[in-house]
């Protein structure tokens, strides 16, 4: 047995010609708000990011993705876009957008931006002008304006609900409703409307023209919708078939004409501009239609955040989704963290989840559990194995920013300072339920120093409050410690470049119930011990374990093996 922790291999890393790039990158996520503040103003900005592009370099990932940076009236976080072609002057200008790119680009690092297809922000000129025009107008055509119930059209036209919780509809002026999928201030666009996909060609070249790599698509299951006269309610609704390509409000088979013409328009690339789904449907045979090269090309796969931390339904969820990609010609998706859901080493730390008596890795939104119950540094053990097991996987792995530091979710943030609608919305009703806390504590800004105003993330107060367990977890303190998470991350992102071959793996039989050990088409093998207590180590040469290995592998311990 040898350990070895240092890269000595030159590490060939994919050119910017390569087309292929994105079918094993590490992509990681940036919430522009809460990265880095450079001017000062508490909220993140597109300098701020570009000043830590050596921070993401020596990270080792391939590319970034941007969540919304545009205009935006702030009522979801950015995915209320105001306007699709422009900058959030609190976040920056198309200019300091140019030269991000320039800067991520230099550092071979590409970029991949969010698009909000399924509504705008009330604040988008063509919303304000649908409310000017009125009842019957080109301008209303856009969305989704319908008559209401009642004698007077005092009632909502159906009992649909938001996902953010209340009604689906809100009456303006006039007395018309418009449908509103997520929050009131989200309405949604008429996508059967060919000015709304045509303005959507052009937000695509738009960005695409200005050296974007790739598209990240918001709700991609929800654009194209068949509302009859008569709507159904929503009884009826939740009792129709979801995968059959034909529900009136999701996941219906037209939507693949839209991405049909977007992947023609990415096509006229060289390389093609890459998109990836989220599309949130009921089965991987229908998840897969967004994967296919005649559309989006890439498909997110959320199936491991709703796993427990457990082997048997880790290799389910593997092997399956490893044969949809086969079957796709996609690659495969692998997420844990992003800015909807609860962070990972926060799950992988709640008690049992209440009723299963399972480990809580389910409870991905369970963000409630008191303070006191949370096994803080378990979760942490827990989620470094996971990730590590994770990053070895064939196909695209999402990380979200601050999950390479470790760090928890933030569980207290005041009611006065929330800002997250599915909590502003559900607090009462629990609709959306989060636990009732909503999305805010995995958006809390990063750390980057142990002290000082917002540690570090700008020169004055962050916009979402940052709790004093923050300094143990921030960039500086990490940087120091060899043994961080940080520093495993960027260990593990070096060696990823030579253990990505062949997007297959060979599942190894062992006899311990609790371990999953892969071996890659290069010989590169990672073995998991889910389990609490050691079990025998595999012979071969250990380039990298997420804790202490002596002559065994302890329990919640990932090993990579090189060849
Ligand atoms: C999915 C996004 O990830 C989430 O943050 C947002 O609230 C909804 N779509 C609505 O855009």
């Amino acid at each position: 047995m040898t350990s070895d922790t240092t890269v000595t291999q030159k590490i060939e890393l994919p050119t910017r010609e390569d087309e292929t790039w994105w079918r094993q990158a590490a992509v990681y996520q940036i919430y522009p708000r809460s990265f880095a503040d450079l001017n000062g103003d508490g909220i993140g900005d597109l300098r701020g990011i570009a000043s830590r592009v050596p921070y993401l370099a020596e990270l080792g990932i391939d590319a970034v993705w941007l969540s919304p940076f545009y205009p935006s009236a702030l009522a979801d976080g950015g995915y209320d876009v105001a306007d699709y072609r422009d900058v959030d002057s609190r976040i920056g200008t198309l200019d300091d957008f140019d030269e991000l790119v320039d800067a991520l680009h230099a550092a071979n690092i590409r970029v991949v931006v969010d698009i909000v297809p399924n509504h705008s922000s009330d604040q988008h000129a063509w919303f304000q002008a649908a409310l000017a025009a009125g009842r019957g107008s080109a301008e209303r055509a856009r969305y989704i304006f319908r008559e209401g119930g009642g004698e007077r059209g005092e009632l909502p036209p159906s009992d649909w609900e938001s996902m953010f919780g209340g009604s689906a509809w809100t009456r303006v002026a006039d007395g018309q409703w418009y449908l509103h999928t997520f929050a009131t201030e989200q309405p949604d666009f008429n996508w059967d409307n060919r000015e709304v996909r045509d303005d959507f060609l052009t937000t695509l070249r738009f960005w695409a023209d200005r050296g974007v790599d790739g598209f990240r698509v918001d709700v991609a299951h929800l654009l194209v919708k068949d509302l009859p006269e008569t709507l159904p309610s929503r009884m009826e609704l939740d009792a129709m078939d979801a995968a059959s390509g034909s529900h009136p409000l999701m996941d219906r088979d037209e939507v693949h004409d839209v991405y049909a013409e977007w992947r023609a328009l990415f096509d006229t690339y060289d390389p093609p501009r890459t998109a990836v789904a989220e599309a949130h449907v009921s089965t991987p045979e229908r998840r897969a239609r967004y994967a296919s090269a005649l559309g989006l090309g890439q498909a997110f796969n959320f199936d491991l955040m709703g796993a427990d931390f457990d082997a048997a339904q880790f290799r389910a969820i593997v092997t399956e989704n490893l044969a949809q990609a086969d079957l796709t010609g996609s690659s495969s998706t692998w997420v844990f963290s992003n800015h909807d859901a609860t962070r990972h080493a926060t799950r992988y730390g709640l008690p049992p989840a209440r009723g299963t008596g399972q480990k809580a890795g389910t409870a991905w939104m369970l963000a409630g559990a008191p303070a006191g119950e949370i096994d803080l540094a378990g979760g942490v053990r827990r989620a470094r194995a996971a990730t590590m097991f994770l990053l070895g996987l064939p196909g695209s792995a999402y990380l979200y920013q601050g999950e390479e530091l470790g760090l928890h979710e933030v569980g207290v943030i005041p009611g006065s300072r929330r800002q997250d609608p599915a909590y502003l919305r559900c607090a009462d009703t629990g609709a959306w339920s989060f636990d009732g806390l909503g999305r805010d504590g995995c958006r809390v800004p990063l750390p980057w120093r142990s002290e000082g105003a917002s540690f570090g993330f700008g020169p004055g107060e962050s916009h979402l409050p940052q709790p004093a367990w923050f300094a143990q977890y921030s960039v500086e303190a990490e940087d120091a410690d060899p043994d961080s998470t940080l520093n495993l991350y960027r260990h593990a992102l070096a060696l990823r470049h030579r253990l990505q071959s062949a997007e297959h793996l060979e599942w190894i039989e062992t006899a311990a119930r609790d371990v999953l050990h892969y071996r890659r088409p290069n010989g590169w093998e990672i073995v998991t011990n889910f389990g609490a207590d050691a079990v025998a180590l595999p012979s071969g040469r250990i380039v990298l374990a997420t804790g202490p290995v002596t002559d065994t592998l302890p329990g919640e311990t990932t090993v990579w093996l090189a060849p």
